[in-house]
């Protein structure tokens, strides 16, 4: 299992400082969120703040991108230091080339979809992406409940890829729920309010124990 800290959660101020704290409890990733206004109701931050914090680390940059039309700005994301690109299936009417744009590059490409989204609408992508993100909560902000029902798409790609296919879940997950999401069958979990939240070392330790 994979713990990537959702730095959405972060204290902006002394952010860098927060992300050598995750590393070293451990975290070998680090989940980053992008927001437009668009795709969901909140914004974020983009290339600027990611170039920035390349500096500091060399943990895997998982991109989460929640904006319309990510075919835009893909290849920048991973100029400025993205090891890993996701964008989800609703925001775009290009996944294909999205893929192929990522891969071409050679990093991670991953499809997301959110709660209300059926599994049936990443299906046609499964056999060409490296990794399924299962939204757990609605795309936007962080702090929200966990959705239970979610843990049957969790399982339905679980069985259908196999063992060894990245699914990441993303979205209220806590010391107390983080086993369900991975009896479902998730290996990647985001976590964002449970991370930074308090003691950034010890919260690590006990999502990860
Ligand atoms: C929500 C983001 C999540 C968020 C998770 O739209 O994609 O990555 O940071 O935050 P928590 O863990 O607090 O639900
Ligand atoms: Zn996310």
């Amino acid at each position: 299992m994979i713990l990537a800290p959702s730095i959405l959660s972060a204290d902006f101020g002394i952010l860098a400082e927060q992300i050598k704290k995750c590393e070293k409890a451990g975290a070998t990733w680090l989940h980053i969120d992008v927001m437009d206004g668009h795709f969901v109701p909140n914004i974020s931050f983009a290339m600027p703040v990611i170039k920035s914090i390349r500096k500091y680390t060399d943990m895997f940059f998982d991109v989460h991108l929640m904006i319309t039309e990510p075919e835009r700005y893909i290849n920048d994301f991973i100029d400025c230091g993205a090891d890993g690109v996701t964008f989800h299936v609703e925001a775009t009417d290009f996944a294909d080339r999205c893929i192929e744009m990522i891969r071409s590059r050679g990093k991670l490409a991953g499809i997301s979809l959110n709660p209300n989204t059926p599994v049936n609408a990443i299906i046609p992508y499964i056999e060409k992406v490296d990794m399924a993100l299962v939204m757990s909560v609605e795309p936007g902000y962080g702090g929200q409940k966990y959705i239970d029902s979610v843990n049957r798409k969790i399982k339905y790609l679980r069985e259908i890829k196999g063992d060894y296919f990245k699914i990441e879940v993303d979205g209220g997950i806590t010391a107390d729920n983080i086993d369900t999401a991975i009896d479902a069958g998730a290996n990647i979990i985001v976590a964002g309010t449970s991370v930074f939240k308090g003691d950034i070392e010890e919260n690590i330790k006990r999502l990860t124990r």
